[in-house]
């Protein structure tokens, strides 16, 4: 018996199957940035207007994948590199689905986002550097964290005691000091997803 699905597939020569069912490809949206720079209030306001258009997305954010599948990993060096790579791998997987990934990880040096990169493929690893100056950022200071950092209760702290490294060359740059979400997620939106009218 011919499996339809299959049959069909075939037939859609030259052309990303997964695309043409799900309407959309999945790809990879990496912020990187700094604690407290708003990548996850960014990420969750980008996920809310592409379900409302009826896009099929999933976050993956530091806070929610460190209490899980990696609970086992601190912040030095060697388990941030570790923290990423899983990310990326688990992102490639979600990413073959047809699923747009909103990654939200300060992934702080060039050899962390070059290792997503490469895990996740150059084509489909959209990074973007919320970049929010590290005053604004330890200013606002949600989590008490930067505080704990500046009396050495918390080691390793980003942009404190443990580097940033400004990526090289990012798909974009927002500047999120004004925190203006809306219109930072319209211009997110039509530099990725650029062959839809997001006013
Ligand atoms: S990394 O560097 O990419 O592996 O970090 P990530 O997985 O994104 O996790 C960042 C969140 O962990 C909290 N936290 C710390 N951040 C930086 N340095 C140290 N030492 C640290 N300890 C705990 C912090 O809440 C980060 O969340 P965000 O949302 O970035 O503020
Ligand atoms: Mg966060």
């Amino acid at each position: 018996m011919t499996n339809h699905i299959y049959t069909t597939f075939e037939q859609i020569k030259g052309r990303d199957a997964k695309e043409v069912y799900l309407k959309q490809k999945g790809k990879v949206i990496w912020m990187t940035g700094l604690s407290g720079s708003g990548k996850t209030t960014l990420a969750s306001a980008l996920e809310k207007r592409l379900f409302e258009l009826n896009y099929f997305c999933q976050i993956l954010d530091g806070d929610n994948v460190r209490s899980g599948i990696n609970r086992n990993l601190r912040f030095t060096e060697e388990d941030r590199i570790e923290n990423i790579r899983r990310i990326a791998e688990v992102s490639k997987l979600f990413m073959n689905c047809g699923i747009i990934l909103i990654c939200a990880f300060i992934s702080p040096t060039n050899e962390m986002r070059a290792l997503a990169r490469e895990i996740i493929g150059e084509d489909d690893f959209l990074e973007v550097f919320i970049d929010t100056p590290l005053e604004v950022c330890e200013q606002r200071d949600p989590k008490g964290l930067y505080k704990k950092a500046r009396t050495g209760e918390i080691k390793n702290f980003t942009g404190i005691s443990a580097p940033f490294e400004i990526p090289n060359q990012p798909f974009m740059v927002v500047d999120n000091t004004n925190a203006d979400i809306k219109a930072t997620v319209r211009e997110m939106l039509k530099k990725i997803i650029p062959q839809v009218r997001w006013d």
